[in-house]
């Protein structure tokens, strides 16, 4: 499936702002590709798929995982809205015909981030987070060194998101502590 037909295909299962937010992501993922020299056509098709299941209804989401044998973790279970990472991986593999493991794995952990990961990973991470349309407090920072140290980026945006999490009492999935761990011990 050519990226125009995939584009077309996310519109019918978005609402026209997480459409638009995921064109955002899709153009900033591409921008920091060709500044970290990744793969650009990856990042492209990584950045528009990586919220493609976040618009569907918790039920459908529960449902599609049963379907799919996705398990979920205590916390995935309690925190809905981290569902559609995994979930968004595999509709990408069984409805926009991805095959790539990269792709897959960075639409898979975009949300939690993970241990080491991946530079594609990282990307999308960060242009999730970054993308002209983000306003939230604290973003010009994080945007200011993204095109200077990835990993410092990526570190920070790990960081107001653990702190924003924490602010609204919510849980915090240990992928995400696993990930700023192993960026400050391995990666800075
Ligand atoms: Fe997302
Ligand atoms: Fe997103």
């Amino acid at each position: 499936m050519d990226e125009s037909r995939m584009t077309e295909k996310l519109r019918q299962l978005l609402t026209a702002k997480r459409f638009k937010h995921s064109l955002a992501v899709r153009n900033e993922a591409v921008r920091l590709a060709q500044h970290y020299n990744c793969n650009v056509q990856k990042a492209a098709i990584a950045g528009l798929l990586h919220d493609c299941a976040k618009d569907l209804r918790k039920r459908q989401m529960l449902q599609l995982c049963n379907e799919f044998g996705i398990v979920l973790d205590d916390i995935c279970k309690r925190e809905k809205q981290l569902i559609h990472g995994p979930l968004g991986a595999r509709i990408a593999k069984e409805q926009f015909e991805i095959q790539d493991e990269d792709i897959l794995e960075a639409i898979y952990f975009h949300t939690t981030a993970k241990e080491d990961m991946k530079i594609l990973t990282k990307i999308i991470y960060l242009a999730d987070y970054i993308e002209p349309g983000r306003h939230f407090y604290g973003v010009e920072s994080i945007r200011a060194i993204a095109y200077h140290n990835l990993n410092k980026a990526v570190l920070s945006a790990i960081d107001s998101t653990i702190k924003h999490v924490i602010a609204k009492g919510r849980l915090i999935h240990p992928r995400t502590i696993e990930a700023r761990n192993h960026i400050l011990l391995y990666e800075q």
